[in-house]
């Protein structure tokens, strides 16, 4: 029987700490059922998917052959899909993952191992579905299906419109899709427009189906897959007509579920300061009302009756949150010298501080604090912004091949006797003979590396930093892995755990910690954790506050807001301005439809702005939001 908290979800699901333990949970029941067939003497018809979600479940598998005596000979699978016209040695194709992430590393008959192709010849891809959807059938049909969840609702490649009875087919990938997967092809232009993939149909017929799911970014797309009515433009939907389907999230992704947006609203709740902010900004946006405006009769009719008889009345509770949220926004984020702290975000003394600015990659940081960057340094603090990554992976080759043409004929007119473009920057030559889906060589990716560095420099002067003040770290595990595969170790710990003791901060600024596990947003907050358990004994980190900004494309939730930077409209101006430097970065924004970085850094700093003028706070520009990490402070 389902929970008092779980009324509104149409699909079983079970919400985890964190990915690791949702996939151990998964891993565990397909070990089950792979050892019971195999003691019964049957196969087991495993549906398997592709992408970052289920990547630590196929480690999990590995680990119980290598180590648990798990075997795989009795083991048939079925993958997803595929994208079309790629080889199959390409790096993309489902096939070479499937291969990296597991098949390579487990004992399975390389018969009883079935991916979709995507070299099939246009005039046969029909019937070759057709026979796809065959051999499954003819393997007794899928007892178990992996699935993970695109930002499109999208399950398999089954973009929204896909039909609830549709089978293995060729289909056109959404827009968003494309996007998604730029990153992992170097450009969407390079990311294939088509795929072959299993329909809902096939999934659908599944006798048992597993949905995982991590990070914020797939939050809004879970709640409307379990709660909302079953719908064509939201694929994953259709699960809910599916009697043994449970889908396995991590809290980030459980985040837009009714039973985590408004508890109250499904049962009893633990009121803590932060819940009380969330239910008290969420009923004066439902009641259209500054917050001070509330009255008891708003808190009862919209279910906080309770809260109410805790905290209440309304006019108490109002104006305690109404200076919760006045207290957060400070044009000092450095803290305020010589003045009363202690209903500041930030400490006084020391009144300059060491403050150090984390970006993954170049252009995260600035996009999301640039205006307290700016702030920081204009009111005396030392501060250092540090790019964890190069960032090569995110240039593209027609980027690349423009500065090398550029480099090549500015070293041709100086030098013009003797002087091949070629021979004085070889890199000119590869990019010149490279194909659209080959890797990159280490000299191009230094070249494309070279290229980001120098746009951090320029926005970075727009900041007001000096150049000294720009640092890279260039981790090695991003020089060496491409996206999704990163395998951070002891060589990068090490790096960051220098750079920290080398500036020993009073402040950090970090993000990551809501990303998808396998981002490089999530890869590098996972390593700054590491690193700060490394520095916990130190002297200066015990004075030292971490402050988590926006990721890139999101808005930190306003409750969870501890600090909000007002941004006056020529700050606001001059952060786009900023941002505009990083021209290799233009049309990659992972979220938005047609949107560059510095629209969106402004969109978001506009959003804040106008949520806190809507509650009956100032009216602002914008605002930049701040929260402190919590963990830091338990841990000094
Ligand atoms: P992801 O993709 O696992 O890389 O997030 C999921 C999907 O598109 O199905």
């Amino acid at each position: 029987m389902k929970a008092e908290s779980q009324i509104y979800e149409k699909i079983n699901t079970v919400i985890c700490d964190s990915a690791v333990e949702a996939s151990e949970a998964v891993a565990s029941q397909v070990i089950d059922l792979i050892r019971q067939r195999a003691a019964a003497g049957q196969p087991a018809v495993l549906g398997l998917a592709t992408g970052s979600t289920p990547l630590l479940l196929y480690k999990r598998l590995i680990q119980a052959h290598r180590e648990e005596g798990l075997s795989f000979k009795h083991v048939i699978t079925f993958n997803l899909d595929e994208y079309y016209g790629l080889e199959r040695e390409h790096p993309e194709s489902y096939w070479r993952f499937m291969h990296d992430q597991l098949l390579d590393h487990i004992d399975i008959a390389p018969e009883n191992i079935h991916l979709p192709d995507g070299r099939v010849p246009r005039d046969e891809v029909f019937a070759y579905c057709q026979d796809y959807e065959e051999r499954i059938q003819a393997a007794g049909g899928l007892d178990m299906q992996i699935l993970g969840i695109g930002r499109t609702g999208h399950i398999g490649f089954n973009e929204p419109g896909s039909s609830e009875d549709s089978i293995t087919r060729l289909v056109t990938l959404d827009r968003l899709t494309r996007k998604d997967a730029a990153r992992d092809f170097k450009g969407e232009n390079s990311v294939p427009r088509n795929a072959i993939t299993m329909g809902i149909g096939t999934i659908l017929r599944a006798k048992q189906i597993f949905l995982m799911a991590w990070g914020q970014s797939k939050a809004e797309v879970l709640a409307k897959a379990i709660e909302a009515a079953p719908t064509a433009t939201l694929p994953a939907s259709f699960l809910q007509a599916h009697n043994n389907v449970t889908f396995y999230i991590d809290q980030a992704a459980a985040s837009e579920l009714t039973r985590m947006k408004l508890p109250w609203l499904v049962g009893p709740v633990q009121w803590d300061r932060t819940l009380i902010r969330k239910a008290v900004i969420w009923l004066a946006k439902e009641r259209d009302k500054p917050v001070l405006k509330l009255r008891d009769e708003d808190y009862s009719e919209f279910g906080l009756s309770e809260l109410l008889t805790d905290y209440g009345p309304a006019y108490d509770l109002n104006i305690a949150i109404f200076n919760e949220l006045q207290h957060a926004i400070t044009g000092w984020p450095g803290g305020k010298p010589n003045a009363d702290d202690s209903h500041r975000p930030e400490r006084a003394t020391p009144p300059q501080k060491r403050s150090l600015v984390l970006s993954p990659e170049p252009s995260i940081a600035e996009m999301s604090m640039g205006a307290t960057i700016r702030r920081l340094v204009s009111q005396g603090h030392q501060v250092t912004l540090a790019h964890m990554c190069s960032g090569n992976l995110g240039v593209s080759d027609r980027d690349a091949l423009h500065a090398a043409e550029f480099a090549s004929s500015v070293i041709a007119e100086e030098e013009p006797v003797a002087v091949t473009a070629g021979s004085r920057i070889p890199v000119l030559a590869e990019l010149q003979q490279k194909s659209p889906f080959e890797d990159d060589s280490p000299s191009i990716r230094e070249f494309k590396g070279l290229l980001r560095k120098s746009e951090a420099l320029t926005t970075g002067r727009a900041l007001s930093l000096e150049s000294d003040r720009v640092r890279h770290l260039d981790l090695p595990f991003y020089e060496n892995g491409r996206y999704r595969r990163f395998k951070p170790g002891q060589e990068d710990r090490d790096m960051l755990v220098a750079l920290l003791r080398e500036i020993q901060p009073h402040q950090i600024y970090m993000t990551g910690h809501l990303s998808d596990p396998s981002s490089l947003d999530a890869v590098s907050f996972a390593l700054f954790q590491q690193a700060v358990c490394a520095v916990a004994g130190d002297d200066w980190w015990q004075d030292c506050w971490v402050w988590l900004y926006n990721p890139a494309d999101t808005l930190m939730p306003c409750h969870e807001t501890q600090m909000s930077v007002p941004v006056s409209p020529d700050e606001l101006h001059e952060k786009v301005k900023a941002i505009y430097s990083y021209h290799t970065q233009r049309s990659q924004v992972p979220g938005g439809e047609n949107q560059e970085a510095w629209d969106l850094a402004r969109e978001l700093g506009l959003k804040a702005a106008e949520e806190i003028d809507v509650l009956g706070l100032a009216e602002y520009e914008a605002l930049e939001r701040f929260q402190l990490w919590r963990e830091s402070l338990s841990a000094n």
